[in-house]
């Protein structure tokens, strides 16, 4: 697309930009190659190229059905109703409504508008109805499930009263098959079911290329953030976009998380105690030694060394940054070399002229400024957290560019510059820099997360090889209209027979 627009005087740099973003980068590993493209070619690649989105390599994001998709049960064929109570942060919310319709979905069940936790980390009140655009949920969710906003009355014994549902905490990772067997033995015998907590309760990898649509359908398509959010974060992202490109950066240096991964040498006595006792208020007892953390990539990078990533790899200090993240922990002390080397930092506070910066809301608007911005770069990953399922959310997207550092193996590097031995550690660090894939298509490797990468499932090719990754026609739509329509015919005539 825009790559097709270019010049062929610039054939020999397309070339080296497709084989560093496409084919993956073995042979950039060779001394000989790296000489070959010289310090001011790697440079010149970056800045010019990775403001684009990445090569597609033919696939394009997909998510409706590809085989016969039945309209779901109306209210006379539902197996029951299930409540959810989605627990956690704002992303891993978001994947546990992807699961809640999922859950619904697997057993032909009425979901009723998925609860989210209000009283957790962020204290706020907002709820889904505040954050998320709900008429527009249920809508594009109406071939996939039935869903309504509460649970409904029953008259029993003369007296009108609100369906109770049957409280069941599923397993974690929870498979199709709990759901189809134990789980839908209790909704039929109470008639509605509340799951709770539900977060991380349906398996991410489910051999049901189907079901894995439906979750990118309400991912990527039916939760959208209520009017205000997105003009919020669409009114920064154009005060940002008004000087031309900007790079968001999700910096995970904040107290919870760097307790949770144990990597405390670099405080002061007085930070590192502040860190031990949360880390042993919120997490299960684990000796953790912060160089063999380092090493095997547990640490999140700190300021500076984001900083020193971006440089190596041919960002220079005018690049403009806005920063997504909660307080930085350790202030300014940590700040301040990364300051001198992007200056042009912004955040929230800074340019969203103070509206909706706390709580879920906030998180929304740091959400979208992130999924918009022309390079996204996480500095650690865990479990469906925001830059997880945020990597996946651009992925589908367009396979728009993401710089994702391997923790583990620029670790060495930095290790070496804290004992003085910087030499060359530019060099060292574009080498691991550009093997990474910048978010074109790429293949999932356990542990990597369904919510962070969606290809193949629902990804799909014009003419593909695989009969399995056919784009579905056009007309899918219609399709679903007339199949939603037939049913609902003929359902309505069987009960009338009745
Ligand atoms: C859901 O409904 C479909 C179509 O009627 C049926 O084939 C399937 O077995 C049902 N599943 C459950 C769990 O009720
Ligand atoms: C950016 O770096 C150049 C040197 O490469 C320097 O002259 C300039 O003052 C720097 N700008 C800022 C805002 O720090
Ligand atoms: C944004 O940056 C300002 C100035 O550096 C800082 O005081 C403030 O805490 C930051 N806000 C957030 C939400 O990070």
């Amino acid at each position: 697309m825009r790559r097709g627009l270019r010049s062929k005087t610039s054939l020999c740099r397309l070339w080296v930009a497709v084989a560093v973003l496409v084919t993956g980068t073995i042979w950039l590993w060779s001394s000989s190659s790296i000489v070959l493209l010289g310090t001011y070619r790697v440079q010149d690649f970056v800045v010019n190229d990775l403001w684009r989105t990445a090569d597609s390599n033919g696939w394009r994001a997909s998510s409706a059905p590809r085989t016969y998709w039945l309209p779901p049960p109306t209210e006379s064929e539902s197996n029951g109703y299930v409540r959810v109570r989605c627990n956690g942060g704002l992303t891993q919310q978001r994947s546990a409504i992807c699961n809640a319709v999922v859950v619904a979905r697997i057993m032909n069940a009425t979901l009723v508008l998925p609860e989210l936790d209000t009283n957790s980390y962020w204290h706020d009140e907002s709820g889904f109805v505040g954050i998320y655009d709900v008429p527009h949920f249920i809508k594009t969710l109406k071939y996939d499930v039935r869903i309504v906003m509460s649970l409904p009355k029953i008259t029993a014994q003369g007296k009108t009263k609100k369906l109770r549902a049957h409280k069941m905490e599923p397993p974690r990772d929870a498979p199709v098959t709990w759901y189809r067997t134990t789980a839908l033995e209790k909704i039929r015998e109470h008639g509605a079911i509340y799951l709770t907590p539900f977060s991380h309760r349906l398996a991410e990898e489910i051999d049901e290329p189907e079901l894995q649509r439906l979750r990118c359908r309400v991912n990527y398509h039916a939760l959208q953030f209520k009017p205000n959010i997105r003009k919020t974060s669409s009114d920064i992202v154009n005060k940002l976009r008004s000087e031309g490109h900007f790079m968001s950066i999700h910096l995970r240096f904040e107290l919870d998380m760097l307790a949770y991964a144990g990597c405390i040498d670099i405080f002061t006595p007085k930070e590192q105690e502040i860190l031990l006792k949360y880390r042993e208020e919120h997490f299960a007892k684990k000796k953790l030694v912060h160089r063999e953390r380092r090493l095997i990539g547990k640490c999140p990078l700190t300021p500076e060394e984001v900083g020193l990533i971006i440089r190596a790899m041919g960002f220079d200090n005018t690049t403009r940054i806005y920063l997504a993240s909660g307080e930085l922990f350790g202030g300014e002390r940590f700040m301040k070399p990364f300051k001198a080397m992007f200056p042009r930092l912004e955040n929230h506070s800074m340019v969203g002229s103070g509206k909706l910066d706390k709580g879920l809301a906030g998180s929304a608007v740091d959400y979208m400024v992130c999924l918009l911005s022309d390079i996204f770069m996480p500095t650690y990953d865990g479990p469906s957290n925001f830059a997880n399922n945020l990597m996946g959310h651009r992925l589908y997207s367009g396979f728009r560019a993401t710089i994702t550092p391997n923790r583990k193996a620029l670790a060495p590097i930095f290790m070496d510059m804290d004992e003085g031995h910087a030499s060359g550690y530019e060099e060292r660090i574009r080498q691991v820099m550009f093997s990474t894939h910048f978010g074109a298509p790429h293949r999932r490797i356990h542990p990597e997360s369904f919510y962070t990468n969606s290809w193949p499932e629902c990804f799909c090719q014009m003419n593909a090889r695989n009969q399995a990754d056919q784009c579905p026609p056009n007309n899918v739509h219609d399709v679903l209209e007339s199949q939603f329509h037939s049913t609902g015919e003929v359902s309505a005539a069987a009960s009338a027979k009745r």
